[in-house]
Order: structure tokens, then sequence, then C-alpha cells
């Protein structure tokens, strides 16, 4: 993803973004091996050379994990055609380029981890090998013990796909509405939405609540917390 240069100079630890736009200005640093000395210029740190004082940057950060409180809202894309907020901007970390492990629907709120750890995102997000994810789910309708047996047996969605067993508990049926617990292992695009459509008890509001072992607790909506070594272990270890 593009961004400022004095940005990612000072993503790099050389120094504040303002003094790196005055050694921008003295004419300091190349990109690409090109002196640049425009202040709107922006870069890829994938793809291009930043080189400061003869020296190629490099971002070099601790590896820090975040579990998010994700409020409805937000996308967990940073490239979103509509422009809408990410769930990034939630994040104040200076200097630390954190990205979200999996998604999360713009509506769906709850538990969502973002890091700079590729190993972990790579473990959790591996299609063969995914931790349970927990999710509560309010649906429209009283669910009927029938499609609560197709959510644990598996439920063929739109697309022909068939899911794996879920596990499932109802909360509360009453009203017209339900409230369940629905744990997947899985994690194809708008599942648990789909699930519930296709046994007829849409969805009206959706929260995932447990990744693995770890659970949301009462972290507030908007709020995140960085995670412990002992639980990124854990999680390491169930993935
Ligand atoms: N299933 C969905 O339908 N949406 C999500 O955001 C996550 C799981």
């Amino acid at each position: 993803m593009e961004e400022r240069l004095q940005k990612y100079m000072a993503e790099c630890g050389v120094g504040s973004r303002r003094k790196c736009e005055e050694w921008i200005a003295q004419g300091l640093v190349k990109v690409n091996g090109e002196v640049v000395s425009e202040m709107g210029t922006r870069i890829d740190p994938e793809k291009d050379e930043v080189v400061f004082r003869g020296k190629v940057l490099k971002i070099s950060q601790p590896l820090t994990t975040v579990m998010l409180n994700k409020p409805a809202g937000y996308v967990t894309t940073s490239r979103d055609q509509f422009h809408r907020p990410d769930v990034t901007q939630l994040i104040d970390m200076p200097g630390v380029r954190l990205y979200p492990v999996g998604r999360l629907d713009y509506q769906t709120t709850g538990l969502l981890l973002l890091t700079n750890d590729g190993d972990l995102a790579y473990r959790l997000t591996h299609p063969a090998r995914q931790v349970e994810k927990v999710y509560r789910a309010y649906l429209s309708g009283e669910i009927t013990h029938e499609a609560v047996k197709m959510l644990e047996s598996g439920v063929v969605l739109d697309d022909g796909y068939k899911t794996q067993p879920a596990k499932v508990s109802v909360l509360s049926v009453k009203g017209g509405n339900t409230k369940i617990d629905i744990t997947i292992t899985e994690g194809k695009n708008h599942q648990v939405r789909r699930m519930a459509k296709a046994v007829g008890f849409p969805v009206m509001r959706l929260k995932r609540i447990q990744e693995g072992s770890l659970k949301l607790g009462s972290l507030k909506e908007g709020s995140y917390r960085i995670l412990s070594e002992a639980e990124i272990e854990k999680l390491k270890n169930e993935a």
C-alpha cells in the first residue's frame, strides 16, 4: 500500500516525520536511485527502495498482536472501493503497522486480531487448519429443532458448497427472534450469514466472541488490547 515518504521513513525509525520532511527537502533521500525533494511523494514500501544517507531503509518492528472489538461500520480490507473507514484506523500505535487476520463483514462486530506477525496470521488463516470461531448471532424468526440439526450437520450454501458441521447452542427463542452461539472452523465469505439464511432464519446481528481459546470478554466496542506472549503461543499451538 502506498504511503507518504516521510511517514515511511518515520516508521523505519530514522526520525520524526517533521525531521524526515526536512531531510527530504534537503535532497538527502533517494527513491529508486533518484533524489526526491518534493513533499507530496508517495511510495510503496514493498516495491520502492528508499535510501537515506547511503542506507536502504527497512521497517524493523517488534512483533505485536492486538485483539480489537470491531464496531459495525468498518471494513477489514485496506482497499475498499467505497472508501469506508477501515479497522486499522482504530489502532493508535505510531510506527507499528498491523494487518487484520482474516475478515469480518462491514456490519459484523467483535473479536478481530491484528498483527505484524506473519507466522501467526498464516497459521490462523490457513484453510486446512483453522481454529474454532464462535459467533453470537441474532436471527429473525424462532428457530426450529430441524434448522438447528441442519446447521449441526452441515448446510449447502447458495453456491452449492456444503459447510462442515457447526456447533450450535440456542440461548433464547422469544418474540419472533432467536439468539444462538454458533461455532465454525471454516472462513468462507459471509459464512454464518449464508448458513443462517440457508436454513430460513436470517442474521440480524452478528458478533464474533471467541477465536480458539481467546475470548473477547469485556473489551468495549472500538477498544483493543495487546495480547501477551502466552496468549500468542497458545493460539499458535491451537492453529
Ligand atoms: N460469518 C459472516 O457471515 N460474517 C462475518 O463477518 C464472519 C463470519
